[in-house]
């Protein structure tokens, strides 16, 4: 035969394939999501996320610890409060003295170097579990952003490094940067959730936290899945507005949008592996039907080669552990 392109030359042994691959995924990329809850002495396995646990602060703290030990430096917290604590308006969010900023604080005390990286957003706090004030039925935009504001400026007075936006409220970016630039917070990051998607994959975040909406959908502000341009716009407004990072939300349903944010713009681009996207490879390799280690790298690689240079995800601890070991 006479072939003489032969792409297989560079597969040939493990050291030139390693040469010729293009895209490494590092510790570095990930930020782990944990999911804290009110006591002491508790973790509690979340039923449709195999390996992923709500702690108390005190076990949060040795969580944690476990995870630096392996490289891990990023992490995203976000609260599941008894319905007691929710109201109308997410009073709890910017209570100094709750749950959530109380652990955002002894996090930073204890190891003062990694990043924290809160959530701005009311639906863990929302007695109608929705990402707005409701008012006759429709989640109102304007009044809406003052709560995040003030949940943002309370987030980076607990020590905050970078808050993350995930309600999808027009103007929201801009108005929490305004707030934490005015009460002295400009070294504070924002991470914008651009453009996500009202998606199925979220159902078991909303068990972690028991924040399913008690009526309707997110349909009023989470972007339709079968929107790209959209995306776009969201990106530019998030950038004119003072973003430090846009992210994309979910991930592997969305590596086209990825991709298209990291072709249009300069700035980092995060990547959502949401819950749903971690449950479906657990669920599959917990029946046998595939190998949960290879289906987690490949996925997870797929997301940084689309263009994410951050990817959330509930794989990191995992995927650390299997990276030091290669
Ligand atoms: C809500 C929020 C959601 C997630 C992060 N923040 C769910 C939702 O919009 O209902 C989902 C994360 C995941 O599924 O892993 N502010």
């Amino acid at each position: 035969m006479n072939i003489v392109r032969r792409p297989r030359r560079n597969r040939q042994s493990a050291a030139i394939r390693d040469m010729v691959q293009e895209t490494l995924l590092s510790v570095t990329d990930f930020i782990f999501p944990l999911f804290v809850l009110e006591g002491q002495n508790i973790r509690s396995e979340v039923a449709s996320m195999p390996g992923i646990y709500r702690y108390s602060t005190d076990l949060l703290l040795n969580e944690i610890q476990a995870c630096v030990d392996l490289g891990l430096q990023s992490f995203a917290l976000f609260p599941n409060l008894p319905e007691s604590k929710k109201d109308k308006y997410a009073t709890e969010s910017h209570n100094p003295d709750g749950l959530y900023l109380q652990t955002v604080r002894s996090i930073k005390d204890r190891f003062p170097d990694v990043v924290v990286m809160t959530d701005v957003a009311m639906d863990p706090y929302s007695s109608d579990g929705h990402d707005g004030i409701v008012e006759n039925g429709k989640i109102v935009n304007d009044p809406t952003l003052d709560v995040l504001g003030h949940m943002a400026v309370a987030q980076a007075q607990a020590g905050a490094d970078i808050v993350g936006p995930s309600d999808m409220m027009d103007g929201r970016v801009g108005y929490i940067r305004q707030m934490l630039d005015v009460h002295g917070f400009q070294d504070v990051a924002i991470m914008a959730y651009t453009a996500k998607y009202a998606s199925a994959f979220y159902g078991p975040f909303r068990d972690a936290l028991d924040s399913a909406p008690k009526f309707g959908d997110k349909k009023t502000y989470q972007m339709n899945p079968a929107n790209s341009r959209e995306a776009l716009i969201e990106a530019e407004l998030d950038k004119v507005e003072g973003a430090d990072f846009l992210m994309v939300k979910p991930a592997l349903a969305y590596l086209d949008i990825i991709k298209l944010l990291r072709d249009n713009f300069d700035l980092p681009i995060a990547a959502y592996n949401v819950s749903g996207e971690y449950a479906m490879v657990k669920a599959a390799a917990r029946n046998g039907w595939l190998d949960g280690d290879r289906a987690m790298l490949e996925s997870l690689m797929a997301i940084k080669r689309a263009g994410a240079n951050v990817i959330l995800t509930y794989f990191a601890k995992e995927a650390a552990a299997l990276l030091a070991y290669r």
